[in-house]
């Protein structure tokens, strides 16, 4: 069964006693949720990892990271490598955020470098994608939502029987408290699970998840999860206050 995946992306917040603060919380409230048919992931900074680990062992949460290298060691100041992570416990690792294209520059190529290394290493690479407004504006949605996918899978070409996420996140939407609407969101998805079934055949396609990043929060992550081609949630800053991404999390 397709798990729903709720992750939080911490982005560059919490030091280490806030980040006991919230597990302390977050962890007790979390045992009053069905997780059944849902899975948890967070993705704390680099410095947080290995003590968010230590912190949710035995606990349903799941590890991840915001950015990766494609190499196992050598030159990259800077970078941290999959394997690095792997040994922290971490299962998924963010590649191509916007924050990453928009402000330290990352190319589609270079974004499909580091979901191939992640998926090389064994790790879960979360492929994100998105339009700014103003290619929103130009009609032009579609168009920069296939050449990030085509960049960015160019690596991984046969998933067989591993997992893979792809987000979809509209720049335009991140950290703005404007969200898409369901209906537009459910477009981009649609779009992007028919380009899925090109790559990897349909039957693989309906069991990559496709989540849905900008100003999630708990009042409207109701009707976004309700879409057909929504299998999951990206949040920003709500994941970063226990009581709001639990409320996601019960809600989804
Ligand atoms: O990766 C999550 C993200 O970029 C969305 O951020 O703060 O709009 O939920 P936010």
């Amino acid at each position: 069964m397709k798990k729903v995946l709720l992750a939080g992306n911490w982005k560059m917040h919490k030091t280490l006693s806030e980040v006991k603060a919230y597990f302390e919380k977050f962890l007790k409230d979390l045992e009053t949720i069905d997780l059944s048919a849902k899975e948890i992931m967070i993705a704390p900074p680099f410095t947080a990892l290995a003590y968010s680990r230590k912190l949710t062992e035995g606990s349903p949460i799941k590890l991840g990271a915001q950015n990766a290298c494609w190499e196992e060691k050598g030159a990259f100041t800077g970078e941290v490598s999959p394997l690095m992570l792997k040994e922290l416990g971490v299962e998924y690792v963010i590649v191509g955020h916007s924050e990453r294209r928009h402000i330290f520059g990352e190319t589609n190529e270079l974004v499909g470098k580091r979901a191939e290394g992640v998926f090389r290493f064994g790790l879960t690479p979360i492929l994100c994608v998105g339009e700014t407004l103003e290619e929103r504006q130009q009609n032009k949605t579609l168009e920069v939502i296939k050449s990030q996918l085509e960049a960015g899978l160019n690596g991984i070409k046969e998933v067989g029987g591993r997992d893979l996420v792809i987000a979809y996140e509209p720049v335009w939407a991140i950290g703005t408290g404007i969200t898409a609407t369901p209906e537009q969101a459910e477009e981009v998805h649609g779009f992007i699970r028919d380009f899925l079934s090109g790559l990897y055949g349909k039957e693989k396609a309906e069991t990559i998840r496709i989540l849905y990043g900008g100003s999630v929060t708990p009042e409207n992550i109701e009707s976004l999860i309700k879409q057909p081609n929504i299998d999951g949630v990206l949040v920003g800053g709500a994941s970063l206050d226990p009581d709001k991404f639990l409320k996601i999390c019960a809600v989804a």
